[in-house]
């Protein structure tokens, strides 16, 4: 069957990656800090997690305002105009409010004024539930050029009395321009799984506005409401990850058509360096093919991939025609994998400063 430019053929669904950007918050939080916070060390977080230092959101930073600085660095690697997309997607389970949809402000803010834009949440799932949409949208014809954002102030919902939770999880965003693909030059989606399993959900939440509850002491006018706060049982998650993380990549290269041997490069969700490391082991990839920062960042939520893949591109671990492998797993409980064909970045192929570089000065 030849190669289609569009659609689901051999060579997957007919879109590609043209773009790629992250910004994340100027604030680092180190372990030192949370050390004199709650009842933890930092031996026991980089032993068990990785993770060295976070980034925190400012008074008046929110998840759209850091998406739409991402979103910026996409749009400048990609080289194109930004009147030009028609579709903002924000992968979020930290808006700046109920409605409306963080990506209405983006829209606005990165002057995509034909577009149309919402929300997708699942999550640490989020930003491959808006990815896989997007794809959909532009291999089927109906988006030409899509602005997908993964963003989030997990700082916000985090309980910082709880040593279990709040030593995880970071701020940031991270967003890629999605086109359609062109005949004969490299980059398509070769093969994307999405899963989940909400028998589980209770494993991994966080509650907000609309959970009923007991009274807070900020609820207005006596309304029984709780504040927003994660709760997690974190030994279940991490057991349901690593079998979900392995199970559902080693199936997405084969509906692939490849093995993993022909994976260049893996971008995984970073949620825990040991998560990482055992879903490496297991479906066979040595590190030196898998992308990890969650040392520098923790756990970003849906903004981990698109951040992560910034900065592989930005350190030229991506070439056109590289494999990439993207797997991600969160709440819900949710998780997916996705095989890419990269396509390369305009900015990068024509040798111009990214905006990724920029956006990281
Ligand atoms: O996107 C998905 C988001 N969530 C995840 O990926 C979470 C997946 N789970 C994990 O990453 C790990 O389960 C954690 C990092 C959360 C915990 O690591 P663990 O090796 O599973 O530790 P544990 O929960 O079994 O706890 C071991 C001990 C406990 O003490 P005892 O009962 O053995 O005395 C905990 O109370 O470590 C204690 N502990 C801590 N000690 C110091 C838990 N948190 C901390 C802490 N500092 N921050």
């Amino acid at each position: 069957m030849a190669p289609t430019a569009s659609g689901h053929g051999a060579t997957g669904y007919g879109a590609r990656i043209t773009g790629v950007g992250r910004y994340v918050p100027e604030r680092v939080m180190t372990n030192a800090e949370l050390e004199r916070m709650v009842d933890t060390n930092d031996e026991w977080i980089v032993e068990r997690t990785g993770i060295h230092e976070r980034r925190i959101a400012g008074p008046d930073e929110t998840s759209s305002t850091l998406g739409t600085r991402a979103g910026l660095a996409a749009i400048e690697s990609a080289l194109i105009d930004p009147a030009t997309i028609d579709l903002v997607i924000a992968a979020t389970c930290t808006p700046d409010g109920m409605f409306p949809a963080v990506a209405t402000r983006i829209q606005h803010a990165v002057g995509a004024g034909r577009a149309g834009a919402f929300d997708v949440n699942a999550a640490c799932n989020g930003f491959m539930s808006a990815l896989s949409t997007a794809v959909q949208f532009v291999a089927a014809g109906t988006s030409q050029r899509a602005l997908v954002v993964g963003t989030e102030t997990m700082s916000r919902i985090v309980d910082w009395t709880d040593r279990g939770t709040c030593v995880l999880f970071g701020d940031g965003a991270g967003a890629v321009i999605v086109e359609r693909s062109v005949e004969g030059e490299p980059g398509h989606i070769n093969a994307l799984l999405l899963r989940s399993d909400g028998s589980q959900a209770d494993l991994l939440w966080a509650s907000g506005p609309c959970t009923p509850g007991a009274p807070s002491p900020s609820s207005a006018l006596g309304l029984a409401r709780e504040e927003a706060r994660i709760v997690m049982d974190g030994r279940s998650v991490f057991r349901h990850a690593v079998n979900a993380l392995v199970e559902t990549s080693m199936e997405a290269v084969t509906n692939a058509g490849l093995t993993v041997d022909d994976i260049a490069l893996c971008v995984p969700h970073q949620a825990n360096r040991r998560i990482i490391t055992a879903m490496a082991d297991r479906v066979g990839l040595p590190m030196e093919r898998v992308y990890v920062n969650v040392d520098r960042y923790g756990n970003t939520s849906s903004a981990t991939i698109p951040i992560a893949l910034a900065e592989a591109e930005a350190d030229g671990r991506l070439k056109p025609g590289d494999r990439v492998l993207f797997a991600a797993f969160g709440g819900g409980l949710s998780w997916s994998a996705m095989v890419v064909e990269w396509a390369g970045i305009r900015a990068s192929r024509a040798g111009l400063p990214t905006g990724i570089l920029a956006a990281r000065a």
